[in-house]
């Protein structure tokens, strides 16, 4: 079902130390408010056990950042999505922007990632999202498309009923320089359309779909006030409880 989600992507930020006590403050606010949509903290592979046990579950879910494209084995350095889901973690972003740019991941590696989670019973968030010369030569619509029906169009409507889409625009994430409310409408309702063209209005419209780049308390009520925004995957404003709160709050 089609649910408003504010998951934090920490990245590669915090000691153990400060991330359990980044943790304990989200728990400890989520308190305090009758938070509109579920919340997910997406954390470095080091802090999953440790934060899993000082967070309740009912209130915050736990996610990784990635996980490894193979089960087991002779993969040095990699995190399986079965190790994932054994701290706890019920959640994994995949396809990340930095993820592509930086470790070459492509469509053919997530196609395994995804497989591999689902069958961890992790949700995952998958991310696709235009670069700059993209959005500006009017090819973004073509480019999203093709990074959904690659890595996802091979998957069941059952599994892919399981899936959280995130729409990050790399020219947003940490630029500051937000996709207008608009903008991100735009694109929402053109990938939300996509999804109904290969399985069906039902599954598309149960999708969440999050915005990510440069959300902030600020501009997070306007974005999250349109139709197709579901919510969003949070970057710099999740290092602190206060403005991650502020953007849990913007529902
Ligand atoms: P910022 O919110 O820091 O722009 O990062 C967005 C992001 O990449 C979340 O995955």
């Amino acid at each position: 079902m089609r649910k408003n989600v504010v998951a934090g992507n920490w990245k590669m930020n915090t000691t153990l130390e400060e991330g359990v006590g980044l943790a304990k403050d989200v728990n400890e606010a989520l308190k305090h408010v009758d938070a509109k949509c579920d919340v997910v903290i997406c954390v470095p592979f080091t802090h999953l056990a440790s934060v899993n046990a000082v967070i309740d579950p009912a209130k915050l879910g736990l996610g990784a950042e990635n996980c490894a494209d193979h089960v087991k084995g002779a993969y040095t350095g990699e995190v399986s999505a079965p190790m994932v889901a054994s701290t706890g973690a019920t959640y994994v972003i995949l396809g990340h922007s930095e993820r592509r740019q930086y470790y070459g991941e492509t469509s053919e590696t997530l196609k395994e990632k995804v497989n591999l989670a689902l069958a961890s019973n992790l949700t995952p968030i998958f991310c696709i999202g235009e670069v700059l010369e993209q959005r500006e030569n009017g090819t973004y619509f073509d480019v999203v498309k093709a990074q959904i029906e690659e890595a996802l169009f091979d998957l069941s409507a059952e599994d892919f009923s399981k899936l959280i889409l995130a729409y990050e625009p790399v020219w947003a994430i940490g630029t500051g320089k937000t996709a207008t409310d608009d903008q991100a409408q735009e694109i929402h309702a053109f990938i939300r359309g996509v999804i109904a063209e290969k399985y069906g209005k039902e599954v598309a419209d149960n999708t969440s779909i999050l915005y990510g780049g440069s959300c902030k308390p600020s501009n997070a009520k306007a974005l999250f006030a349109k139709p197709d925004v579901d919510g969003g995957l949070i970057g710099g404003a999740a290092l602190e409880a206060e403005s991650f709160m502020g953007i849990v709050t913007a529902f």
